[in-house]
């Protein structure tokens, strides 16, 4: 059994599907269905006898002993996290919370079941981190690619709070021997992303009528990563990544927001062309930027290339003409998301 943390999220959610649909052994899914939880996200495997979902906080301690022992867990990945940065401006305790003092918590129960565990199992488990490209900070235009030994710099407190939990996971594995492997991955796009982010906002926003809101000048660059090469690059981890190491993982896609709206607009406008014939391209909207906004991030992904044999089998261009697709034939999913707190979010973020 491996135990999946925010298993409902995004790439939690993606991970589990792909996991089991390449023949994975059992997975148990604890996650505490925040705004961004959503169990429709495993319709698919609603039925299948290798999944099972526990409602639960990862910061409840005992209700995590008791599923590594009950489950007899071989390892943890470990997704579960607040993950947008704005709201993290707007209020930065539940990153706290989750990120820092949920990971925290989360470690103290692994190692008490790594621990326990026969000698001949501790050397198998695994305890895989899921992290961020935020925490190395901003790269300006010249810069090199983020490599594994850049030094942490978070400027948000998404960063911050991520940045904190790959140290304890570092400290876990130095003091007590914990066998982890951190990943720090750079943005995902995809099916079943919460349209607060960038790609899947852009496109409800377009087919709804609605402003596309560009941040400050739009120039600000991101590393694109389809969803389904990030979850190959976990499951590639999880068989073979080396304990007590870091592993880049980035899409070798960097564009700027500017760029990624405009590639979204042209392919709704052969895809689905707005009523009036104009191009979509016409609600983009320069709005305020975001606070101590990154300028750019790339990932240097040279050592789980070379080391794991992993690369993206996705392009920027084949990437996201799927997920456009995807967002159309699931116009249910999008409606049932947007519809409740996530109006107030739009309401009070956007309006000023
Ligand atoms: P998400 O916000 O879509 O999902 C997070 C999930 O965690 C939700 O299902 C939520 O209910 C659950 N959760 C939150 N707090 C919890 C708690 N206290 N206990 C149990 N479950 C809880 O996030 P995502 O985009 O899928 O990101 C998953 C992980 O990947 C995060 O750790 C994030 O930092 C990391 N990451 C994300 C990206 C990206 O582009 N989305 C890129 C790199 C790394
Ligand atoms: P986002 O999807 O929030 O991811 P992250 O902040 O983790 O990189 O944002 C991606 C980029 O898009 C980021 O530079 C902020 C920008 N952005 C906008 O310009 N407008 C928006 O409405 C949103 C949500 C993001």
């Amino acid at each position: 059994m491996i135990l999946v943390t925010g298993g409902a999220g995004f790439i939690g959610a993606n991970f589990v599907l792909d996991w089991l649909a390449h023949g994975g052994e059992p997975v148990v899914n604890l996650d505490a269905l925040t705004y961004a939880g959503n169990l429709q996200n495993l319709q698919p495997i609603a039925g299948d006898g290798r999944y099972r979902f526990v409602h639960g906080d990862i910061r409840d301690r005992d209700l995590v002993e008791r599923l590594l022992a009950d489950q007899a867990v071989r390892a943890i990945v470990h997704f579960a996290a607040e993950s947008h940065v704005d709201r993290s401006i707007h209020g930065p305790e539940d990153f706290v919370a989750t990120n820092v003092v949920g990971t925290f918590r989360l470690l103290e129960a692994a190692r008490a079941h790594w621990a326990a565990l026969p000698a001949a199992d501790r050397g198998a488990f695994r305890f895989v981190h899921i992290s961020t490209d935020e925490v190395y900070g901003s790269l300006g235009p010249a810069d090199p690619a983020f490599t594994e030994t850049n030094p942490y710099q978070p400027n948000s407190p998404y960063a911050a709070t991520k940045a904190a939990s790959d140290h304890l996971v570092r400290g876990y594995h130095h003091t007590y021997g914990l066998p982890v492997v951190t990943t720090n991955c750079s943005n995902n796009y995809g099916p079943y992303q919460f349209p607060e982010k960038l790609i899947p906002l852009v496109i409800h926003n377009a087919l709804a009528g609605k402003p596309l809101p560009i941040y400050g000048d739009g120039r600000q660059v991101r590393d694109w990563l389809y969803v389904g090469d990030h979850c190959a690059a976990i499951r590639r981890v999880l068989e073979a990544g080396v304990p007590g190491e870091v592993y880049n993982v980035g899409g070798a896609s960097e564009m700027a927001n500017i760029d990624v709206v405009h590639t979204l607009c042209g392919i709704l406008d052969e895809l689905q062309p707005r009523a009036d014939g104009r191009s979509y391209r016409e609600q983009i909207t320069f709005v305020k930027d975001r606070p101590g906004h990154d300028r750019r991030y790339a990932i240097d992904a040279t050592k789980i290339a070379t080391t794991l044999g992993w690369r993206p089998a996705e392009t920027f261009a084949s990437g996201i003409r799927r997920t456009v697709r995807w967002y159309l034939d699931h116009q249910d999913w999008v409606a049932d998301v947007t519809s409740g707190s996530y109006r107030d979010w739009m309401a009070k973020h956007y309006a000023s």
